[in-house]
């Protein structure tokens, strides 16, 4: 695992879009794994300016979204696919027929996690997954207590986690309990992971999943068995790390090679 610690969390958005860019550019019809949250939104700009200035085009970009609020409805403003179209789709040049995210009104939802990660495979895998990182280190939505080995399936949402995302809900008791997730076993699979963390609200999880052990307790800590992902974190996020200088030293040397 690579950590790039910088500055700001403007300066790591920039560098993470950098490496998403290059992919497209060297193959535009890469396959992209996306993710939600508050934390990639400043990357996705990046990317958008980047088309704006015909610097990169997702045309023949494919994309599968990391999860959905079970029960809820595409058209709902707090669904991932509805943030994904506001966040990033409506502002680049992808065909949103090409842009994949689990429906999260399913009624058979295990029908429906089968057949999403049949077309993942059927697409060749994915090439670059973005990943965002929950306080208490989960991936997607791969609570504490999910297998390290574990497939697109139904997940339930921790006390934790929807203490944190009422933040966008009227009140904590709309924020749904329940989702469909790619599993950490989907997820390790892509051959390249981009993973953002910022502020010290993450510092706890960005700790547990470098420097901890790899355990189901901090799902994103299975990444310690990847062999080419990098956490791009500003410097409070990587604040609790016992070796944040050496990490810094050595993504340099990494970053240029
Ligand atoms: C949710 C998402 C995760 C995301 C996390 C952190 O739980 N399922 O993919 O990483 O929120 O969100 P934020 O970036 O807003 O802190």
């Amino acid at each position: 695992m690579e950590i790039v610690i910088c500055k700001t969390k403007k300066e790591a958005s920039r560098k993470a879009a950098d490496m998403i860019a290059k992919l497209v550019k060297e193959n535009p019809k890469c396959v992209l794994g996306l993710a939600t949250g508050s934390t990639p939104v400043e990357m996705y700009d990046c990317l958008a300016k980047d088309v704006k200035a015909k610097k990169i085009s997702f045309k023949n970009v494919k994309s599968w979204n990391l999860d959905e609020y079970y029960g809820l409805a595409p058209t709902h403003d707090q669904s991932y696919r509805y943030f994904m179209n506001e966040n990033f789709f409506d502002k680049i040049d992808i065909k949103k027929s090409n842009t994949h995210v689990l429906n999260g009104l399913a009624k058979d939802w295990r029908k429906e996690c089968a057949a999403y990660e049949a077309q993942i495979k059927k697409a060749g895998g994915i090439d670059l997954q973005v990943l965002g990182i929950g306080s208490d280190g989960h991936i997607a939505f791969n609570e504490p207590g999910s297998s390290l080995a574990s497939r697109t399936r139904i997940v339930y949402l921790t006390p934790q986690t929807i203490k944190d995302n009422a933040r966008f809900f009227k009140k904590a008791s709309d924020v749904p309990v329940s989702a469909l997730s790619m599993g950490v076993g989907t997820i390790c699979e892509a051959k390249k992971v981009v993973l953002l963390a910022f502020g010290k609200n993450k510092a706890d999880a960005v700790k547990g999943m470098v420097e901890g052990g790899m355990s189901q307790f901090c799902t994103a800590s299975a990444l310690q068995a990847h062999n080419d992902a990098w956490v791009f974190c500003d410097e409070e996020a990587a604040s609790k790390l016992k070796l944040k200088k050496f990490y810094a030293w050595r993504s340099e040397i990494e970053m240029k090679g």
